[in-house]
């Protein structure tokens, strides 16, 4: 039995048990890789002040998001195919954010429907919307998020384009995968999966097939998806989505103040510092790097969190030391699932917890909503 103690053994237990190409597909960035890999670098740069004598006796890491508690300020981001990681991936994940205490968000690209993570959980969990070309389409998907009682609707503004990255073109990506020889030989190495992954009917992308006219199999759906991400997307369609949609509104991908104006100007409740985890612009900042600067722009008038490159609590603290309000993490939680399902994705959780909590006392403070800059040290002492 494998001893867990950090996301890192989470992510080895990963590699090992999920096919290669849905493994390399999260564990990787476009092109270069090096606005992926600065993520976490970046993040790790910062050095804490470590703080004696400050009576640290009671604390407590509990925030709100968007107004709603939260356990700790770390949402699950929208990740697609998470349901190829582990059979029923998106059910399993909402699953175990729920009983922690924190938000899940599905994403457009799931395998698990709205519906279905809807039927198997009891609270609302958020739904993330691509801007497709098809806005009937879009219309449709907004009223079922609604039907289903999402309680937010987190709009993702960086994918109009798709980045490359160079694995999931070697790999021949596409779900479920294809029955080459080389596929057929990784997945020999993986039963677990396989048996898993048989004993589900949940292998496509269950917010699209048999919702759109003439998408009924995976060649007719890789080719309605990759024409259906839209460049056109501009400010204005964000204020019709905020007006169809009516509740809560997340903007994700924001790495620029000027942007980070018009989505406090768009009247949304919240933004995300996202470099969709180094996945889009390879040469793009890290968004640790690109997170003060949008602070200071629109600070309270909207909620600022941050994502992209967390693989631990001390990130999290890093993250809000410089102003973010709260977290999402992506591929920390993947690799929990990936390695254990429903369990794994708690595991990360956990640890995540944990972390935040003790870092958070090392530097003398108590609550995790008072935290600020004064918790690092200067960068250039
Ligand atoms: C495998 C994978 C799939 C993703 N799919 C989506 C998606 O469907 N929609 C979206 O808005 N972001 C997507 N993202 C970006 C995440 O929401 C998030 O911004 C990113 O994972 C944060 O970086 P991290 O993985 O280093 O935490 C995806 C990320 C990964 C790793």
């Amino acid at each position: 039995m494998t001893v867990i103690t950090d996301i890192e053994d989470l992510r080895v237990l990963h590699k090992k048990r999920a096919p290669r190409m849905f493994y390399d597909y999260c564990d990787s960035g476009a092109w270069t890789e090096r606005t992926y890999r600065s993520n976490q670098a970046d993040l790790q740069d910062l050095k804490f002040r470590q703080r004696v004598a400050m009576n640290v006796d009671r604390r407590s890491i509990a925030s709100t998001m968007l107004g709603q508690p939260v356990a700790m300020p770390v949402a699950l981001a929208p990740t697609g195919l998470a349901g190829m990681q582990w059979a029923d991936g998106e059910i399993l994940a909402a699953r175990a954010a729920e009983a922690f205490g924190v938000p899940f968000t599905l994403s457009t690209m799931s395998i698990c429907s709205i519906e279905d993570v809807a039927a198997h959980t009891t609270k609302p969990f958020w739904f993330q919307l691509y801007v497709l070309r098809d806005r009937a389409f879009i219309e449709r998907l907004i009223e079922r998020a609604r039907a289903a009682r999402c309680s937010a609707l987190v709009l993702t503004l960086d994918l109009t384009i798709l980045g490359q990255r160079h694995k999931d073109v070697k790999n021949g990506l596409s779900t479920p995968p294809k029955p080459t020889v080389a596929n057929l030989l990784d997945l020999l190495r993986r039963p677990r999966w396989c048996r898993n992954m048989l004993g589900t009917p949940r292998r496509q992308f269950g917010n699209i097939v048999g919702h759109v006219d003439g998408v009924g199999d995976t060649s007719s759906l890789a080719s309605w998806t990759s024409a259906q991400f839209d460049p056109t997307l501009d400010w204005s369609d964000v204020e019709w989505i905020k007006r169809r949609w009516g509740g809560p509104l997340v903007l994700k991908g924001i790495m620029d103040a000027e942007d980070a104006r018009h989505a406090a100007d768009s009247g949304a409740d919240a933004l995300v510092v996202s470099n969709h985890g180094g996945r889009q612009l390879d040469g793009a900042p890290s968004t640790i790097e690109a997170l003060p600067a949008i602070v200071d722009a629109v600070g309270p008038r909207i909620e600022v969190w941050f994502d992209s490159g967390i693989r631990s609590g001390q990130d999290v603290l890093r993250a809000l030391a410089l102003g973010a309000k709260a977290t999402m993490i992506g591929r920390a939680y993947l690799h929990g699932l990936g390695a254990m399902g429903e369990a794994g994705v708690t595991r990360c959780l956990e640890i995540i917890r944990k972390e935040l909590d003790i870092t958070m006392a090392f530097c003398g403070r108590t609550d995790v909503r008072q935290v600020d800059r004064s918790i690092l040290l200067p960068r250039h002492p």
